[in-house]
């Protein structure tokens, strides 16, 4: 059957706007389409594709184990699910995980995990929770309620209740919000979707210090910022400051679904036999490959070569900006940057992403006004130079 992207308004529910072209290959950081026009991928399937396209470990990988087994639910464990978790424990905080297929599957059970141990522990007053403004954690009914954009989360009638939002950075805010009815803060070590902000100096520990006062859960939502994105395996290693709970996805699984969520033996007694799960959690395909992924992620070598990334690639945009002026400021860790347009082109950021598109690049927005890189995270550096040069192109383009 011959596809036209004419056919997805036919066929498909209307709560996405692809872009135009249809790829149909990837290898590394390249793209091709339809046409066979190639693209440098910035975008990397929105921070998930953390070895680029169809990477020969995660082939073998996903090849070797779907000659042995494909699925079994979790009536049965899986060798895949075991090692992977084994190995995630040993490289983390953590001493229990709980898998599921997404992200915000991933912060639904960190959630439900929250509210079931402060009741357990606490007793049923200890339910509020308290996330930030412009935070994204999913869009599960719960997770996009905790989640700081009513855009997202408004017009669907009741909405799961005791939630309430301050602005990111602003630990006076919370120490304002929170008290002993607190069960857990939800946050991003670095915002993505909401513009690619970092923490500010010391606001973590801020948040750290107040949910200890109050005896309430940290739960850090590295579903973006997880998997070796911003030069640690986990952002919180970073940050000096350790979660009870943290998410992870995208990376992850590099391009297979899976999301998890980490925590401590005491607290990963409250999910006990029934109280939650999921039929593809666990999956031994997603777990092999996951695992694969984090053989490669976790060396010095890769790790080490995000912050070099991070650097040229931040190096380059300024001079594009020196040339251009279109950045107010150009942020982000690792392989997760975010160039913030200036007041002339603000609330343009998808005409960059569409004239990328024409130049031959593919990167992704943060909000209306923020241009956002999530590429791979070993891109090799004639990449990074081509798709610079060519986004280079779309800039001057959208300038005029
Ligand atoms: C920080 C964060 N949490 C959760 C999610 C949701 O993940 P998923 O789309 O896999 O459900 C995202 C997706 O963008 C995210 O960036």
């Amino acid at each position: 059957m011959a596809v036209t992207r004419e056919m997805f308004s036919d066929v498909m529910v209307p709560n996405y706007n692809p872009a135009q072209m249809v790829p149909v290959k990837g290898e590394g950081s390249r793209v091709w389409d339809q046409a066979g026009k190639e693209y440098i991928d910035f975008a990397g399937g929105i921070a998930v594709n953390c070895l680029g396209h169809c990477h020969p470990a995660m082939v073998n990988a996903l090849h070797e184990q779907s000659q042995k087994l494909w699925h079994l639910s979790n009536v049965f464990t899986n060798e895949p699910a075991i090692r992977l978790a084994k190995k995630l424990t040993d490289a983390t905080f953590a001493d229990r995980v709980y898998y599921a297929n997404s992200g915000a599957e991933a912060n639904e059970a960190a959630l439900k995990l929250a509210r079931r141990w402060a009741i357990d522990v606490h007793g049923e007053q200890k339910q509020k929770i308290i996330a930030f403004n412009k935070g994204f954690h999913g869009r599960t009914f719960f997770t996009v309620t905790v989640g700081g954009q009513p855009a997202y989360s408004d017009g669907f009638g009741p909405k799961p209740g005791a939630i309430e939002h301050v602005p990111y950075n602003d630990a006076d805010a919370l120490a304002k919000l929170i008290d002993d009815e607190t069960c857990a803060v939800m946050m991003e070590p670095l915002q993505g979707e909401g513009g690619v902000v970092p923490p500010e100096q010391d606001f973590v520990k801020q948040v750290r210090e107040l949910c200890d006062k109050h005896n309430a859960l940290l739960i850090f939502d590295e579903v973006q910022t997880g998997f070796g994105r911003t030069g640690t395996l986990y952002a919180y290693e970073q940050l000096g400051v350790t979660p009870d709970i943290l998410t992870s996805a995208k990376s992850l699984g590099g391009g297979f679904p899976i999301g998890a969520m980490l925590t401590t033996a005491a607290i990963a007694e409250h999910l006990k036999p029934g109280t939650h799960g999921s039929t593809y959690g666990g999956n031994p395909l997603a777990c092999a490959v996951s695992e694969a992924v984090l053989e490669v992620v976790n060396t010095e070598t890769v790790l080490e070569g995000v912050k070099q990334r991070e650097t040229m690639i931040k190096e380059h945009l300024a001079a594009i900006n020196d040339k251009y002026n279109v950045f107010k400021e150009v942020r982000g860790m690792g392989c997760l940057i975010g160039a913030e347009l200036t007041e002339q082109f603000e609330g343009r950021a998808r005409d960059f992403l569409l004239a990328g598109q024409e130049h031959g690049v593919m990167v992704l927005v943060a909000g209306a006004s923020v241009i956002r890189f999530t590429p791979s995270l070993i891109i090799p550096e004639a990449d990074i130079k081509e798709g610079l040069k060519r986004f280079e192109h779309a800039v001057a383009q959208v300038v005029g």
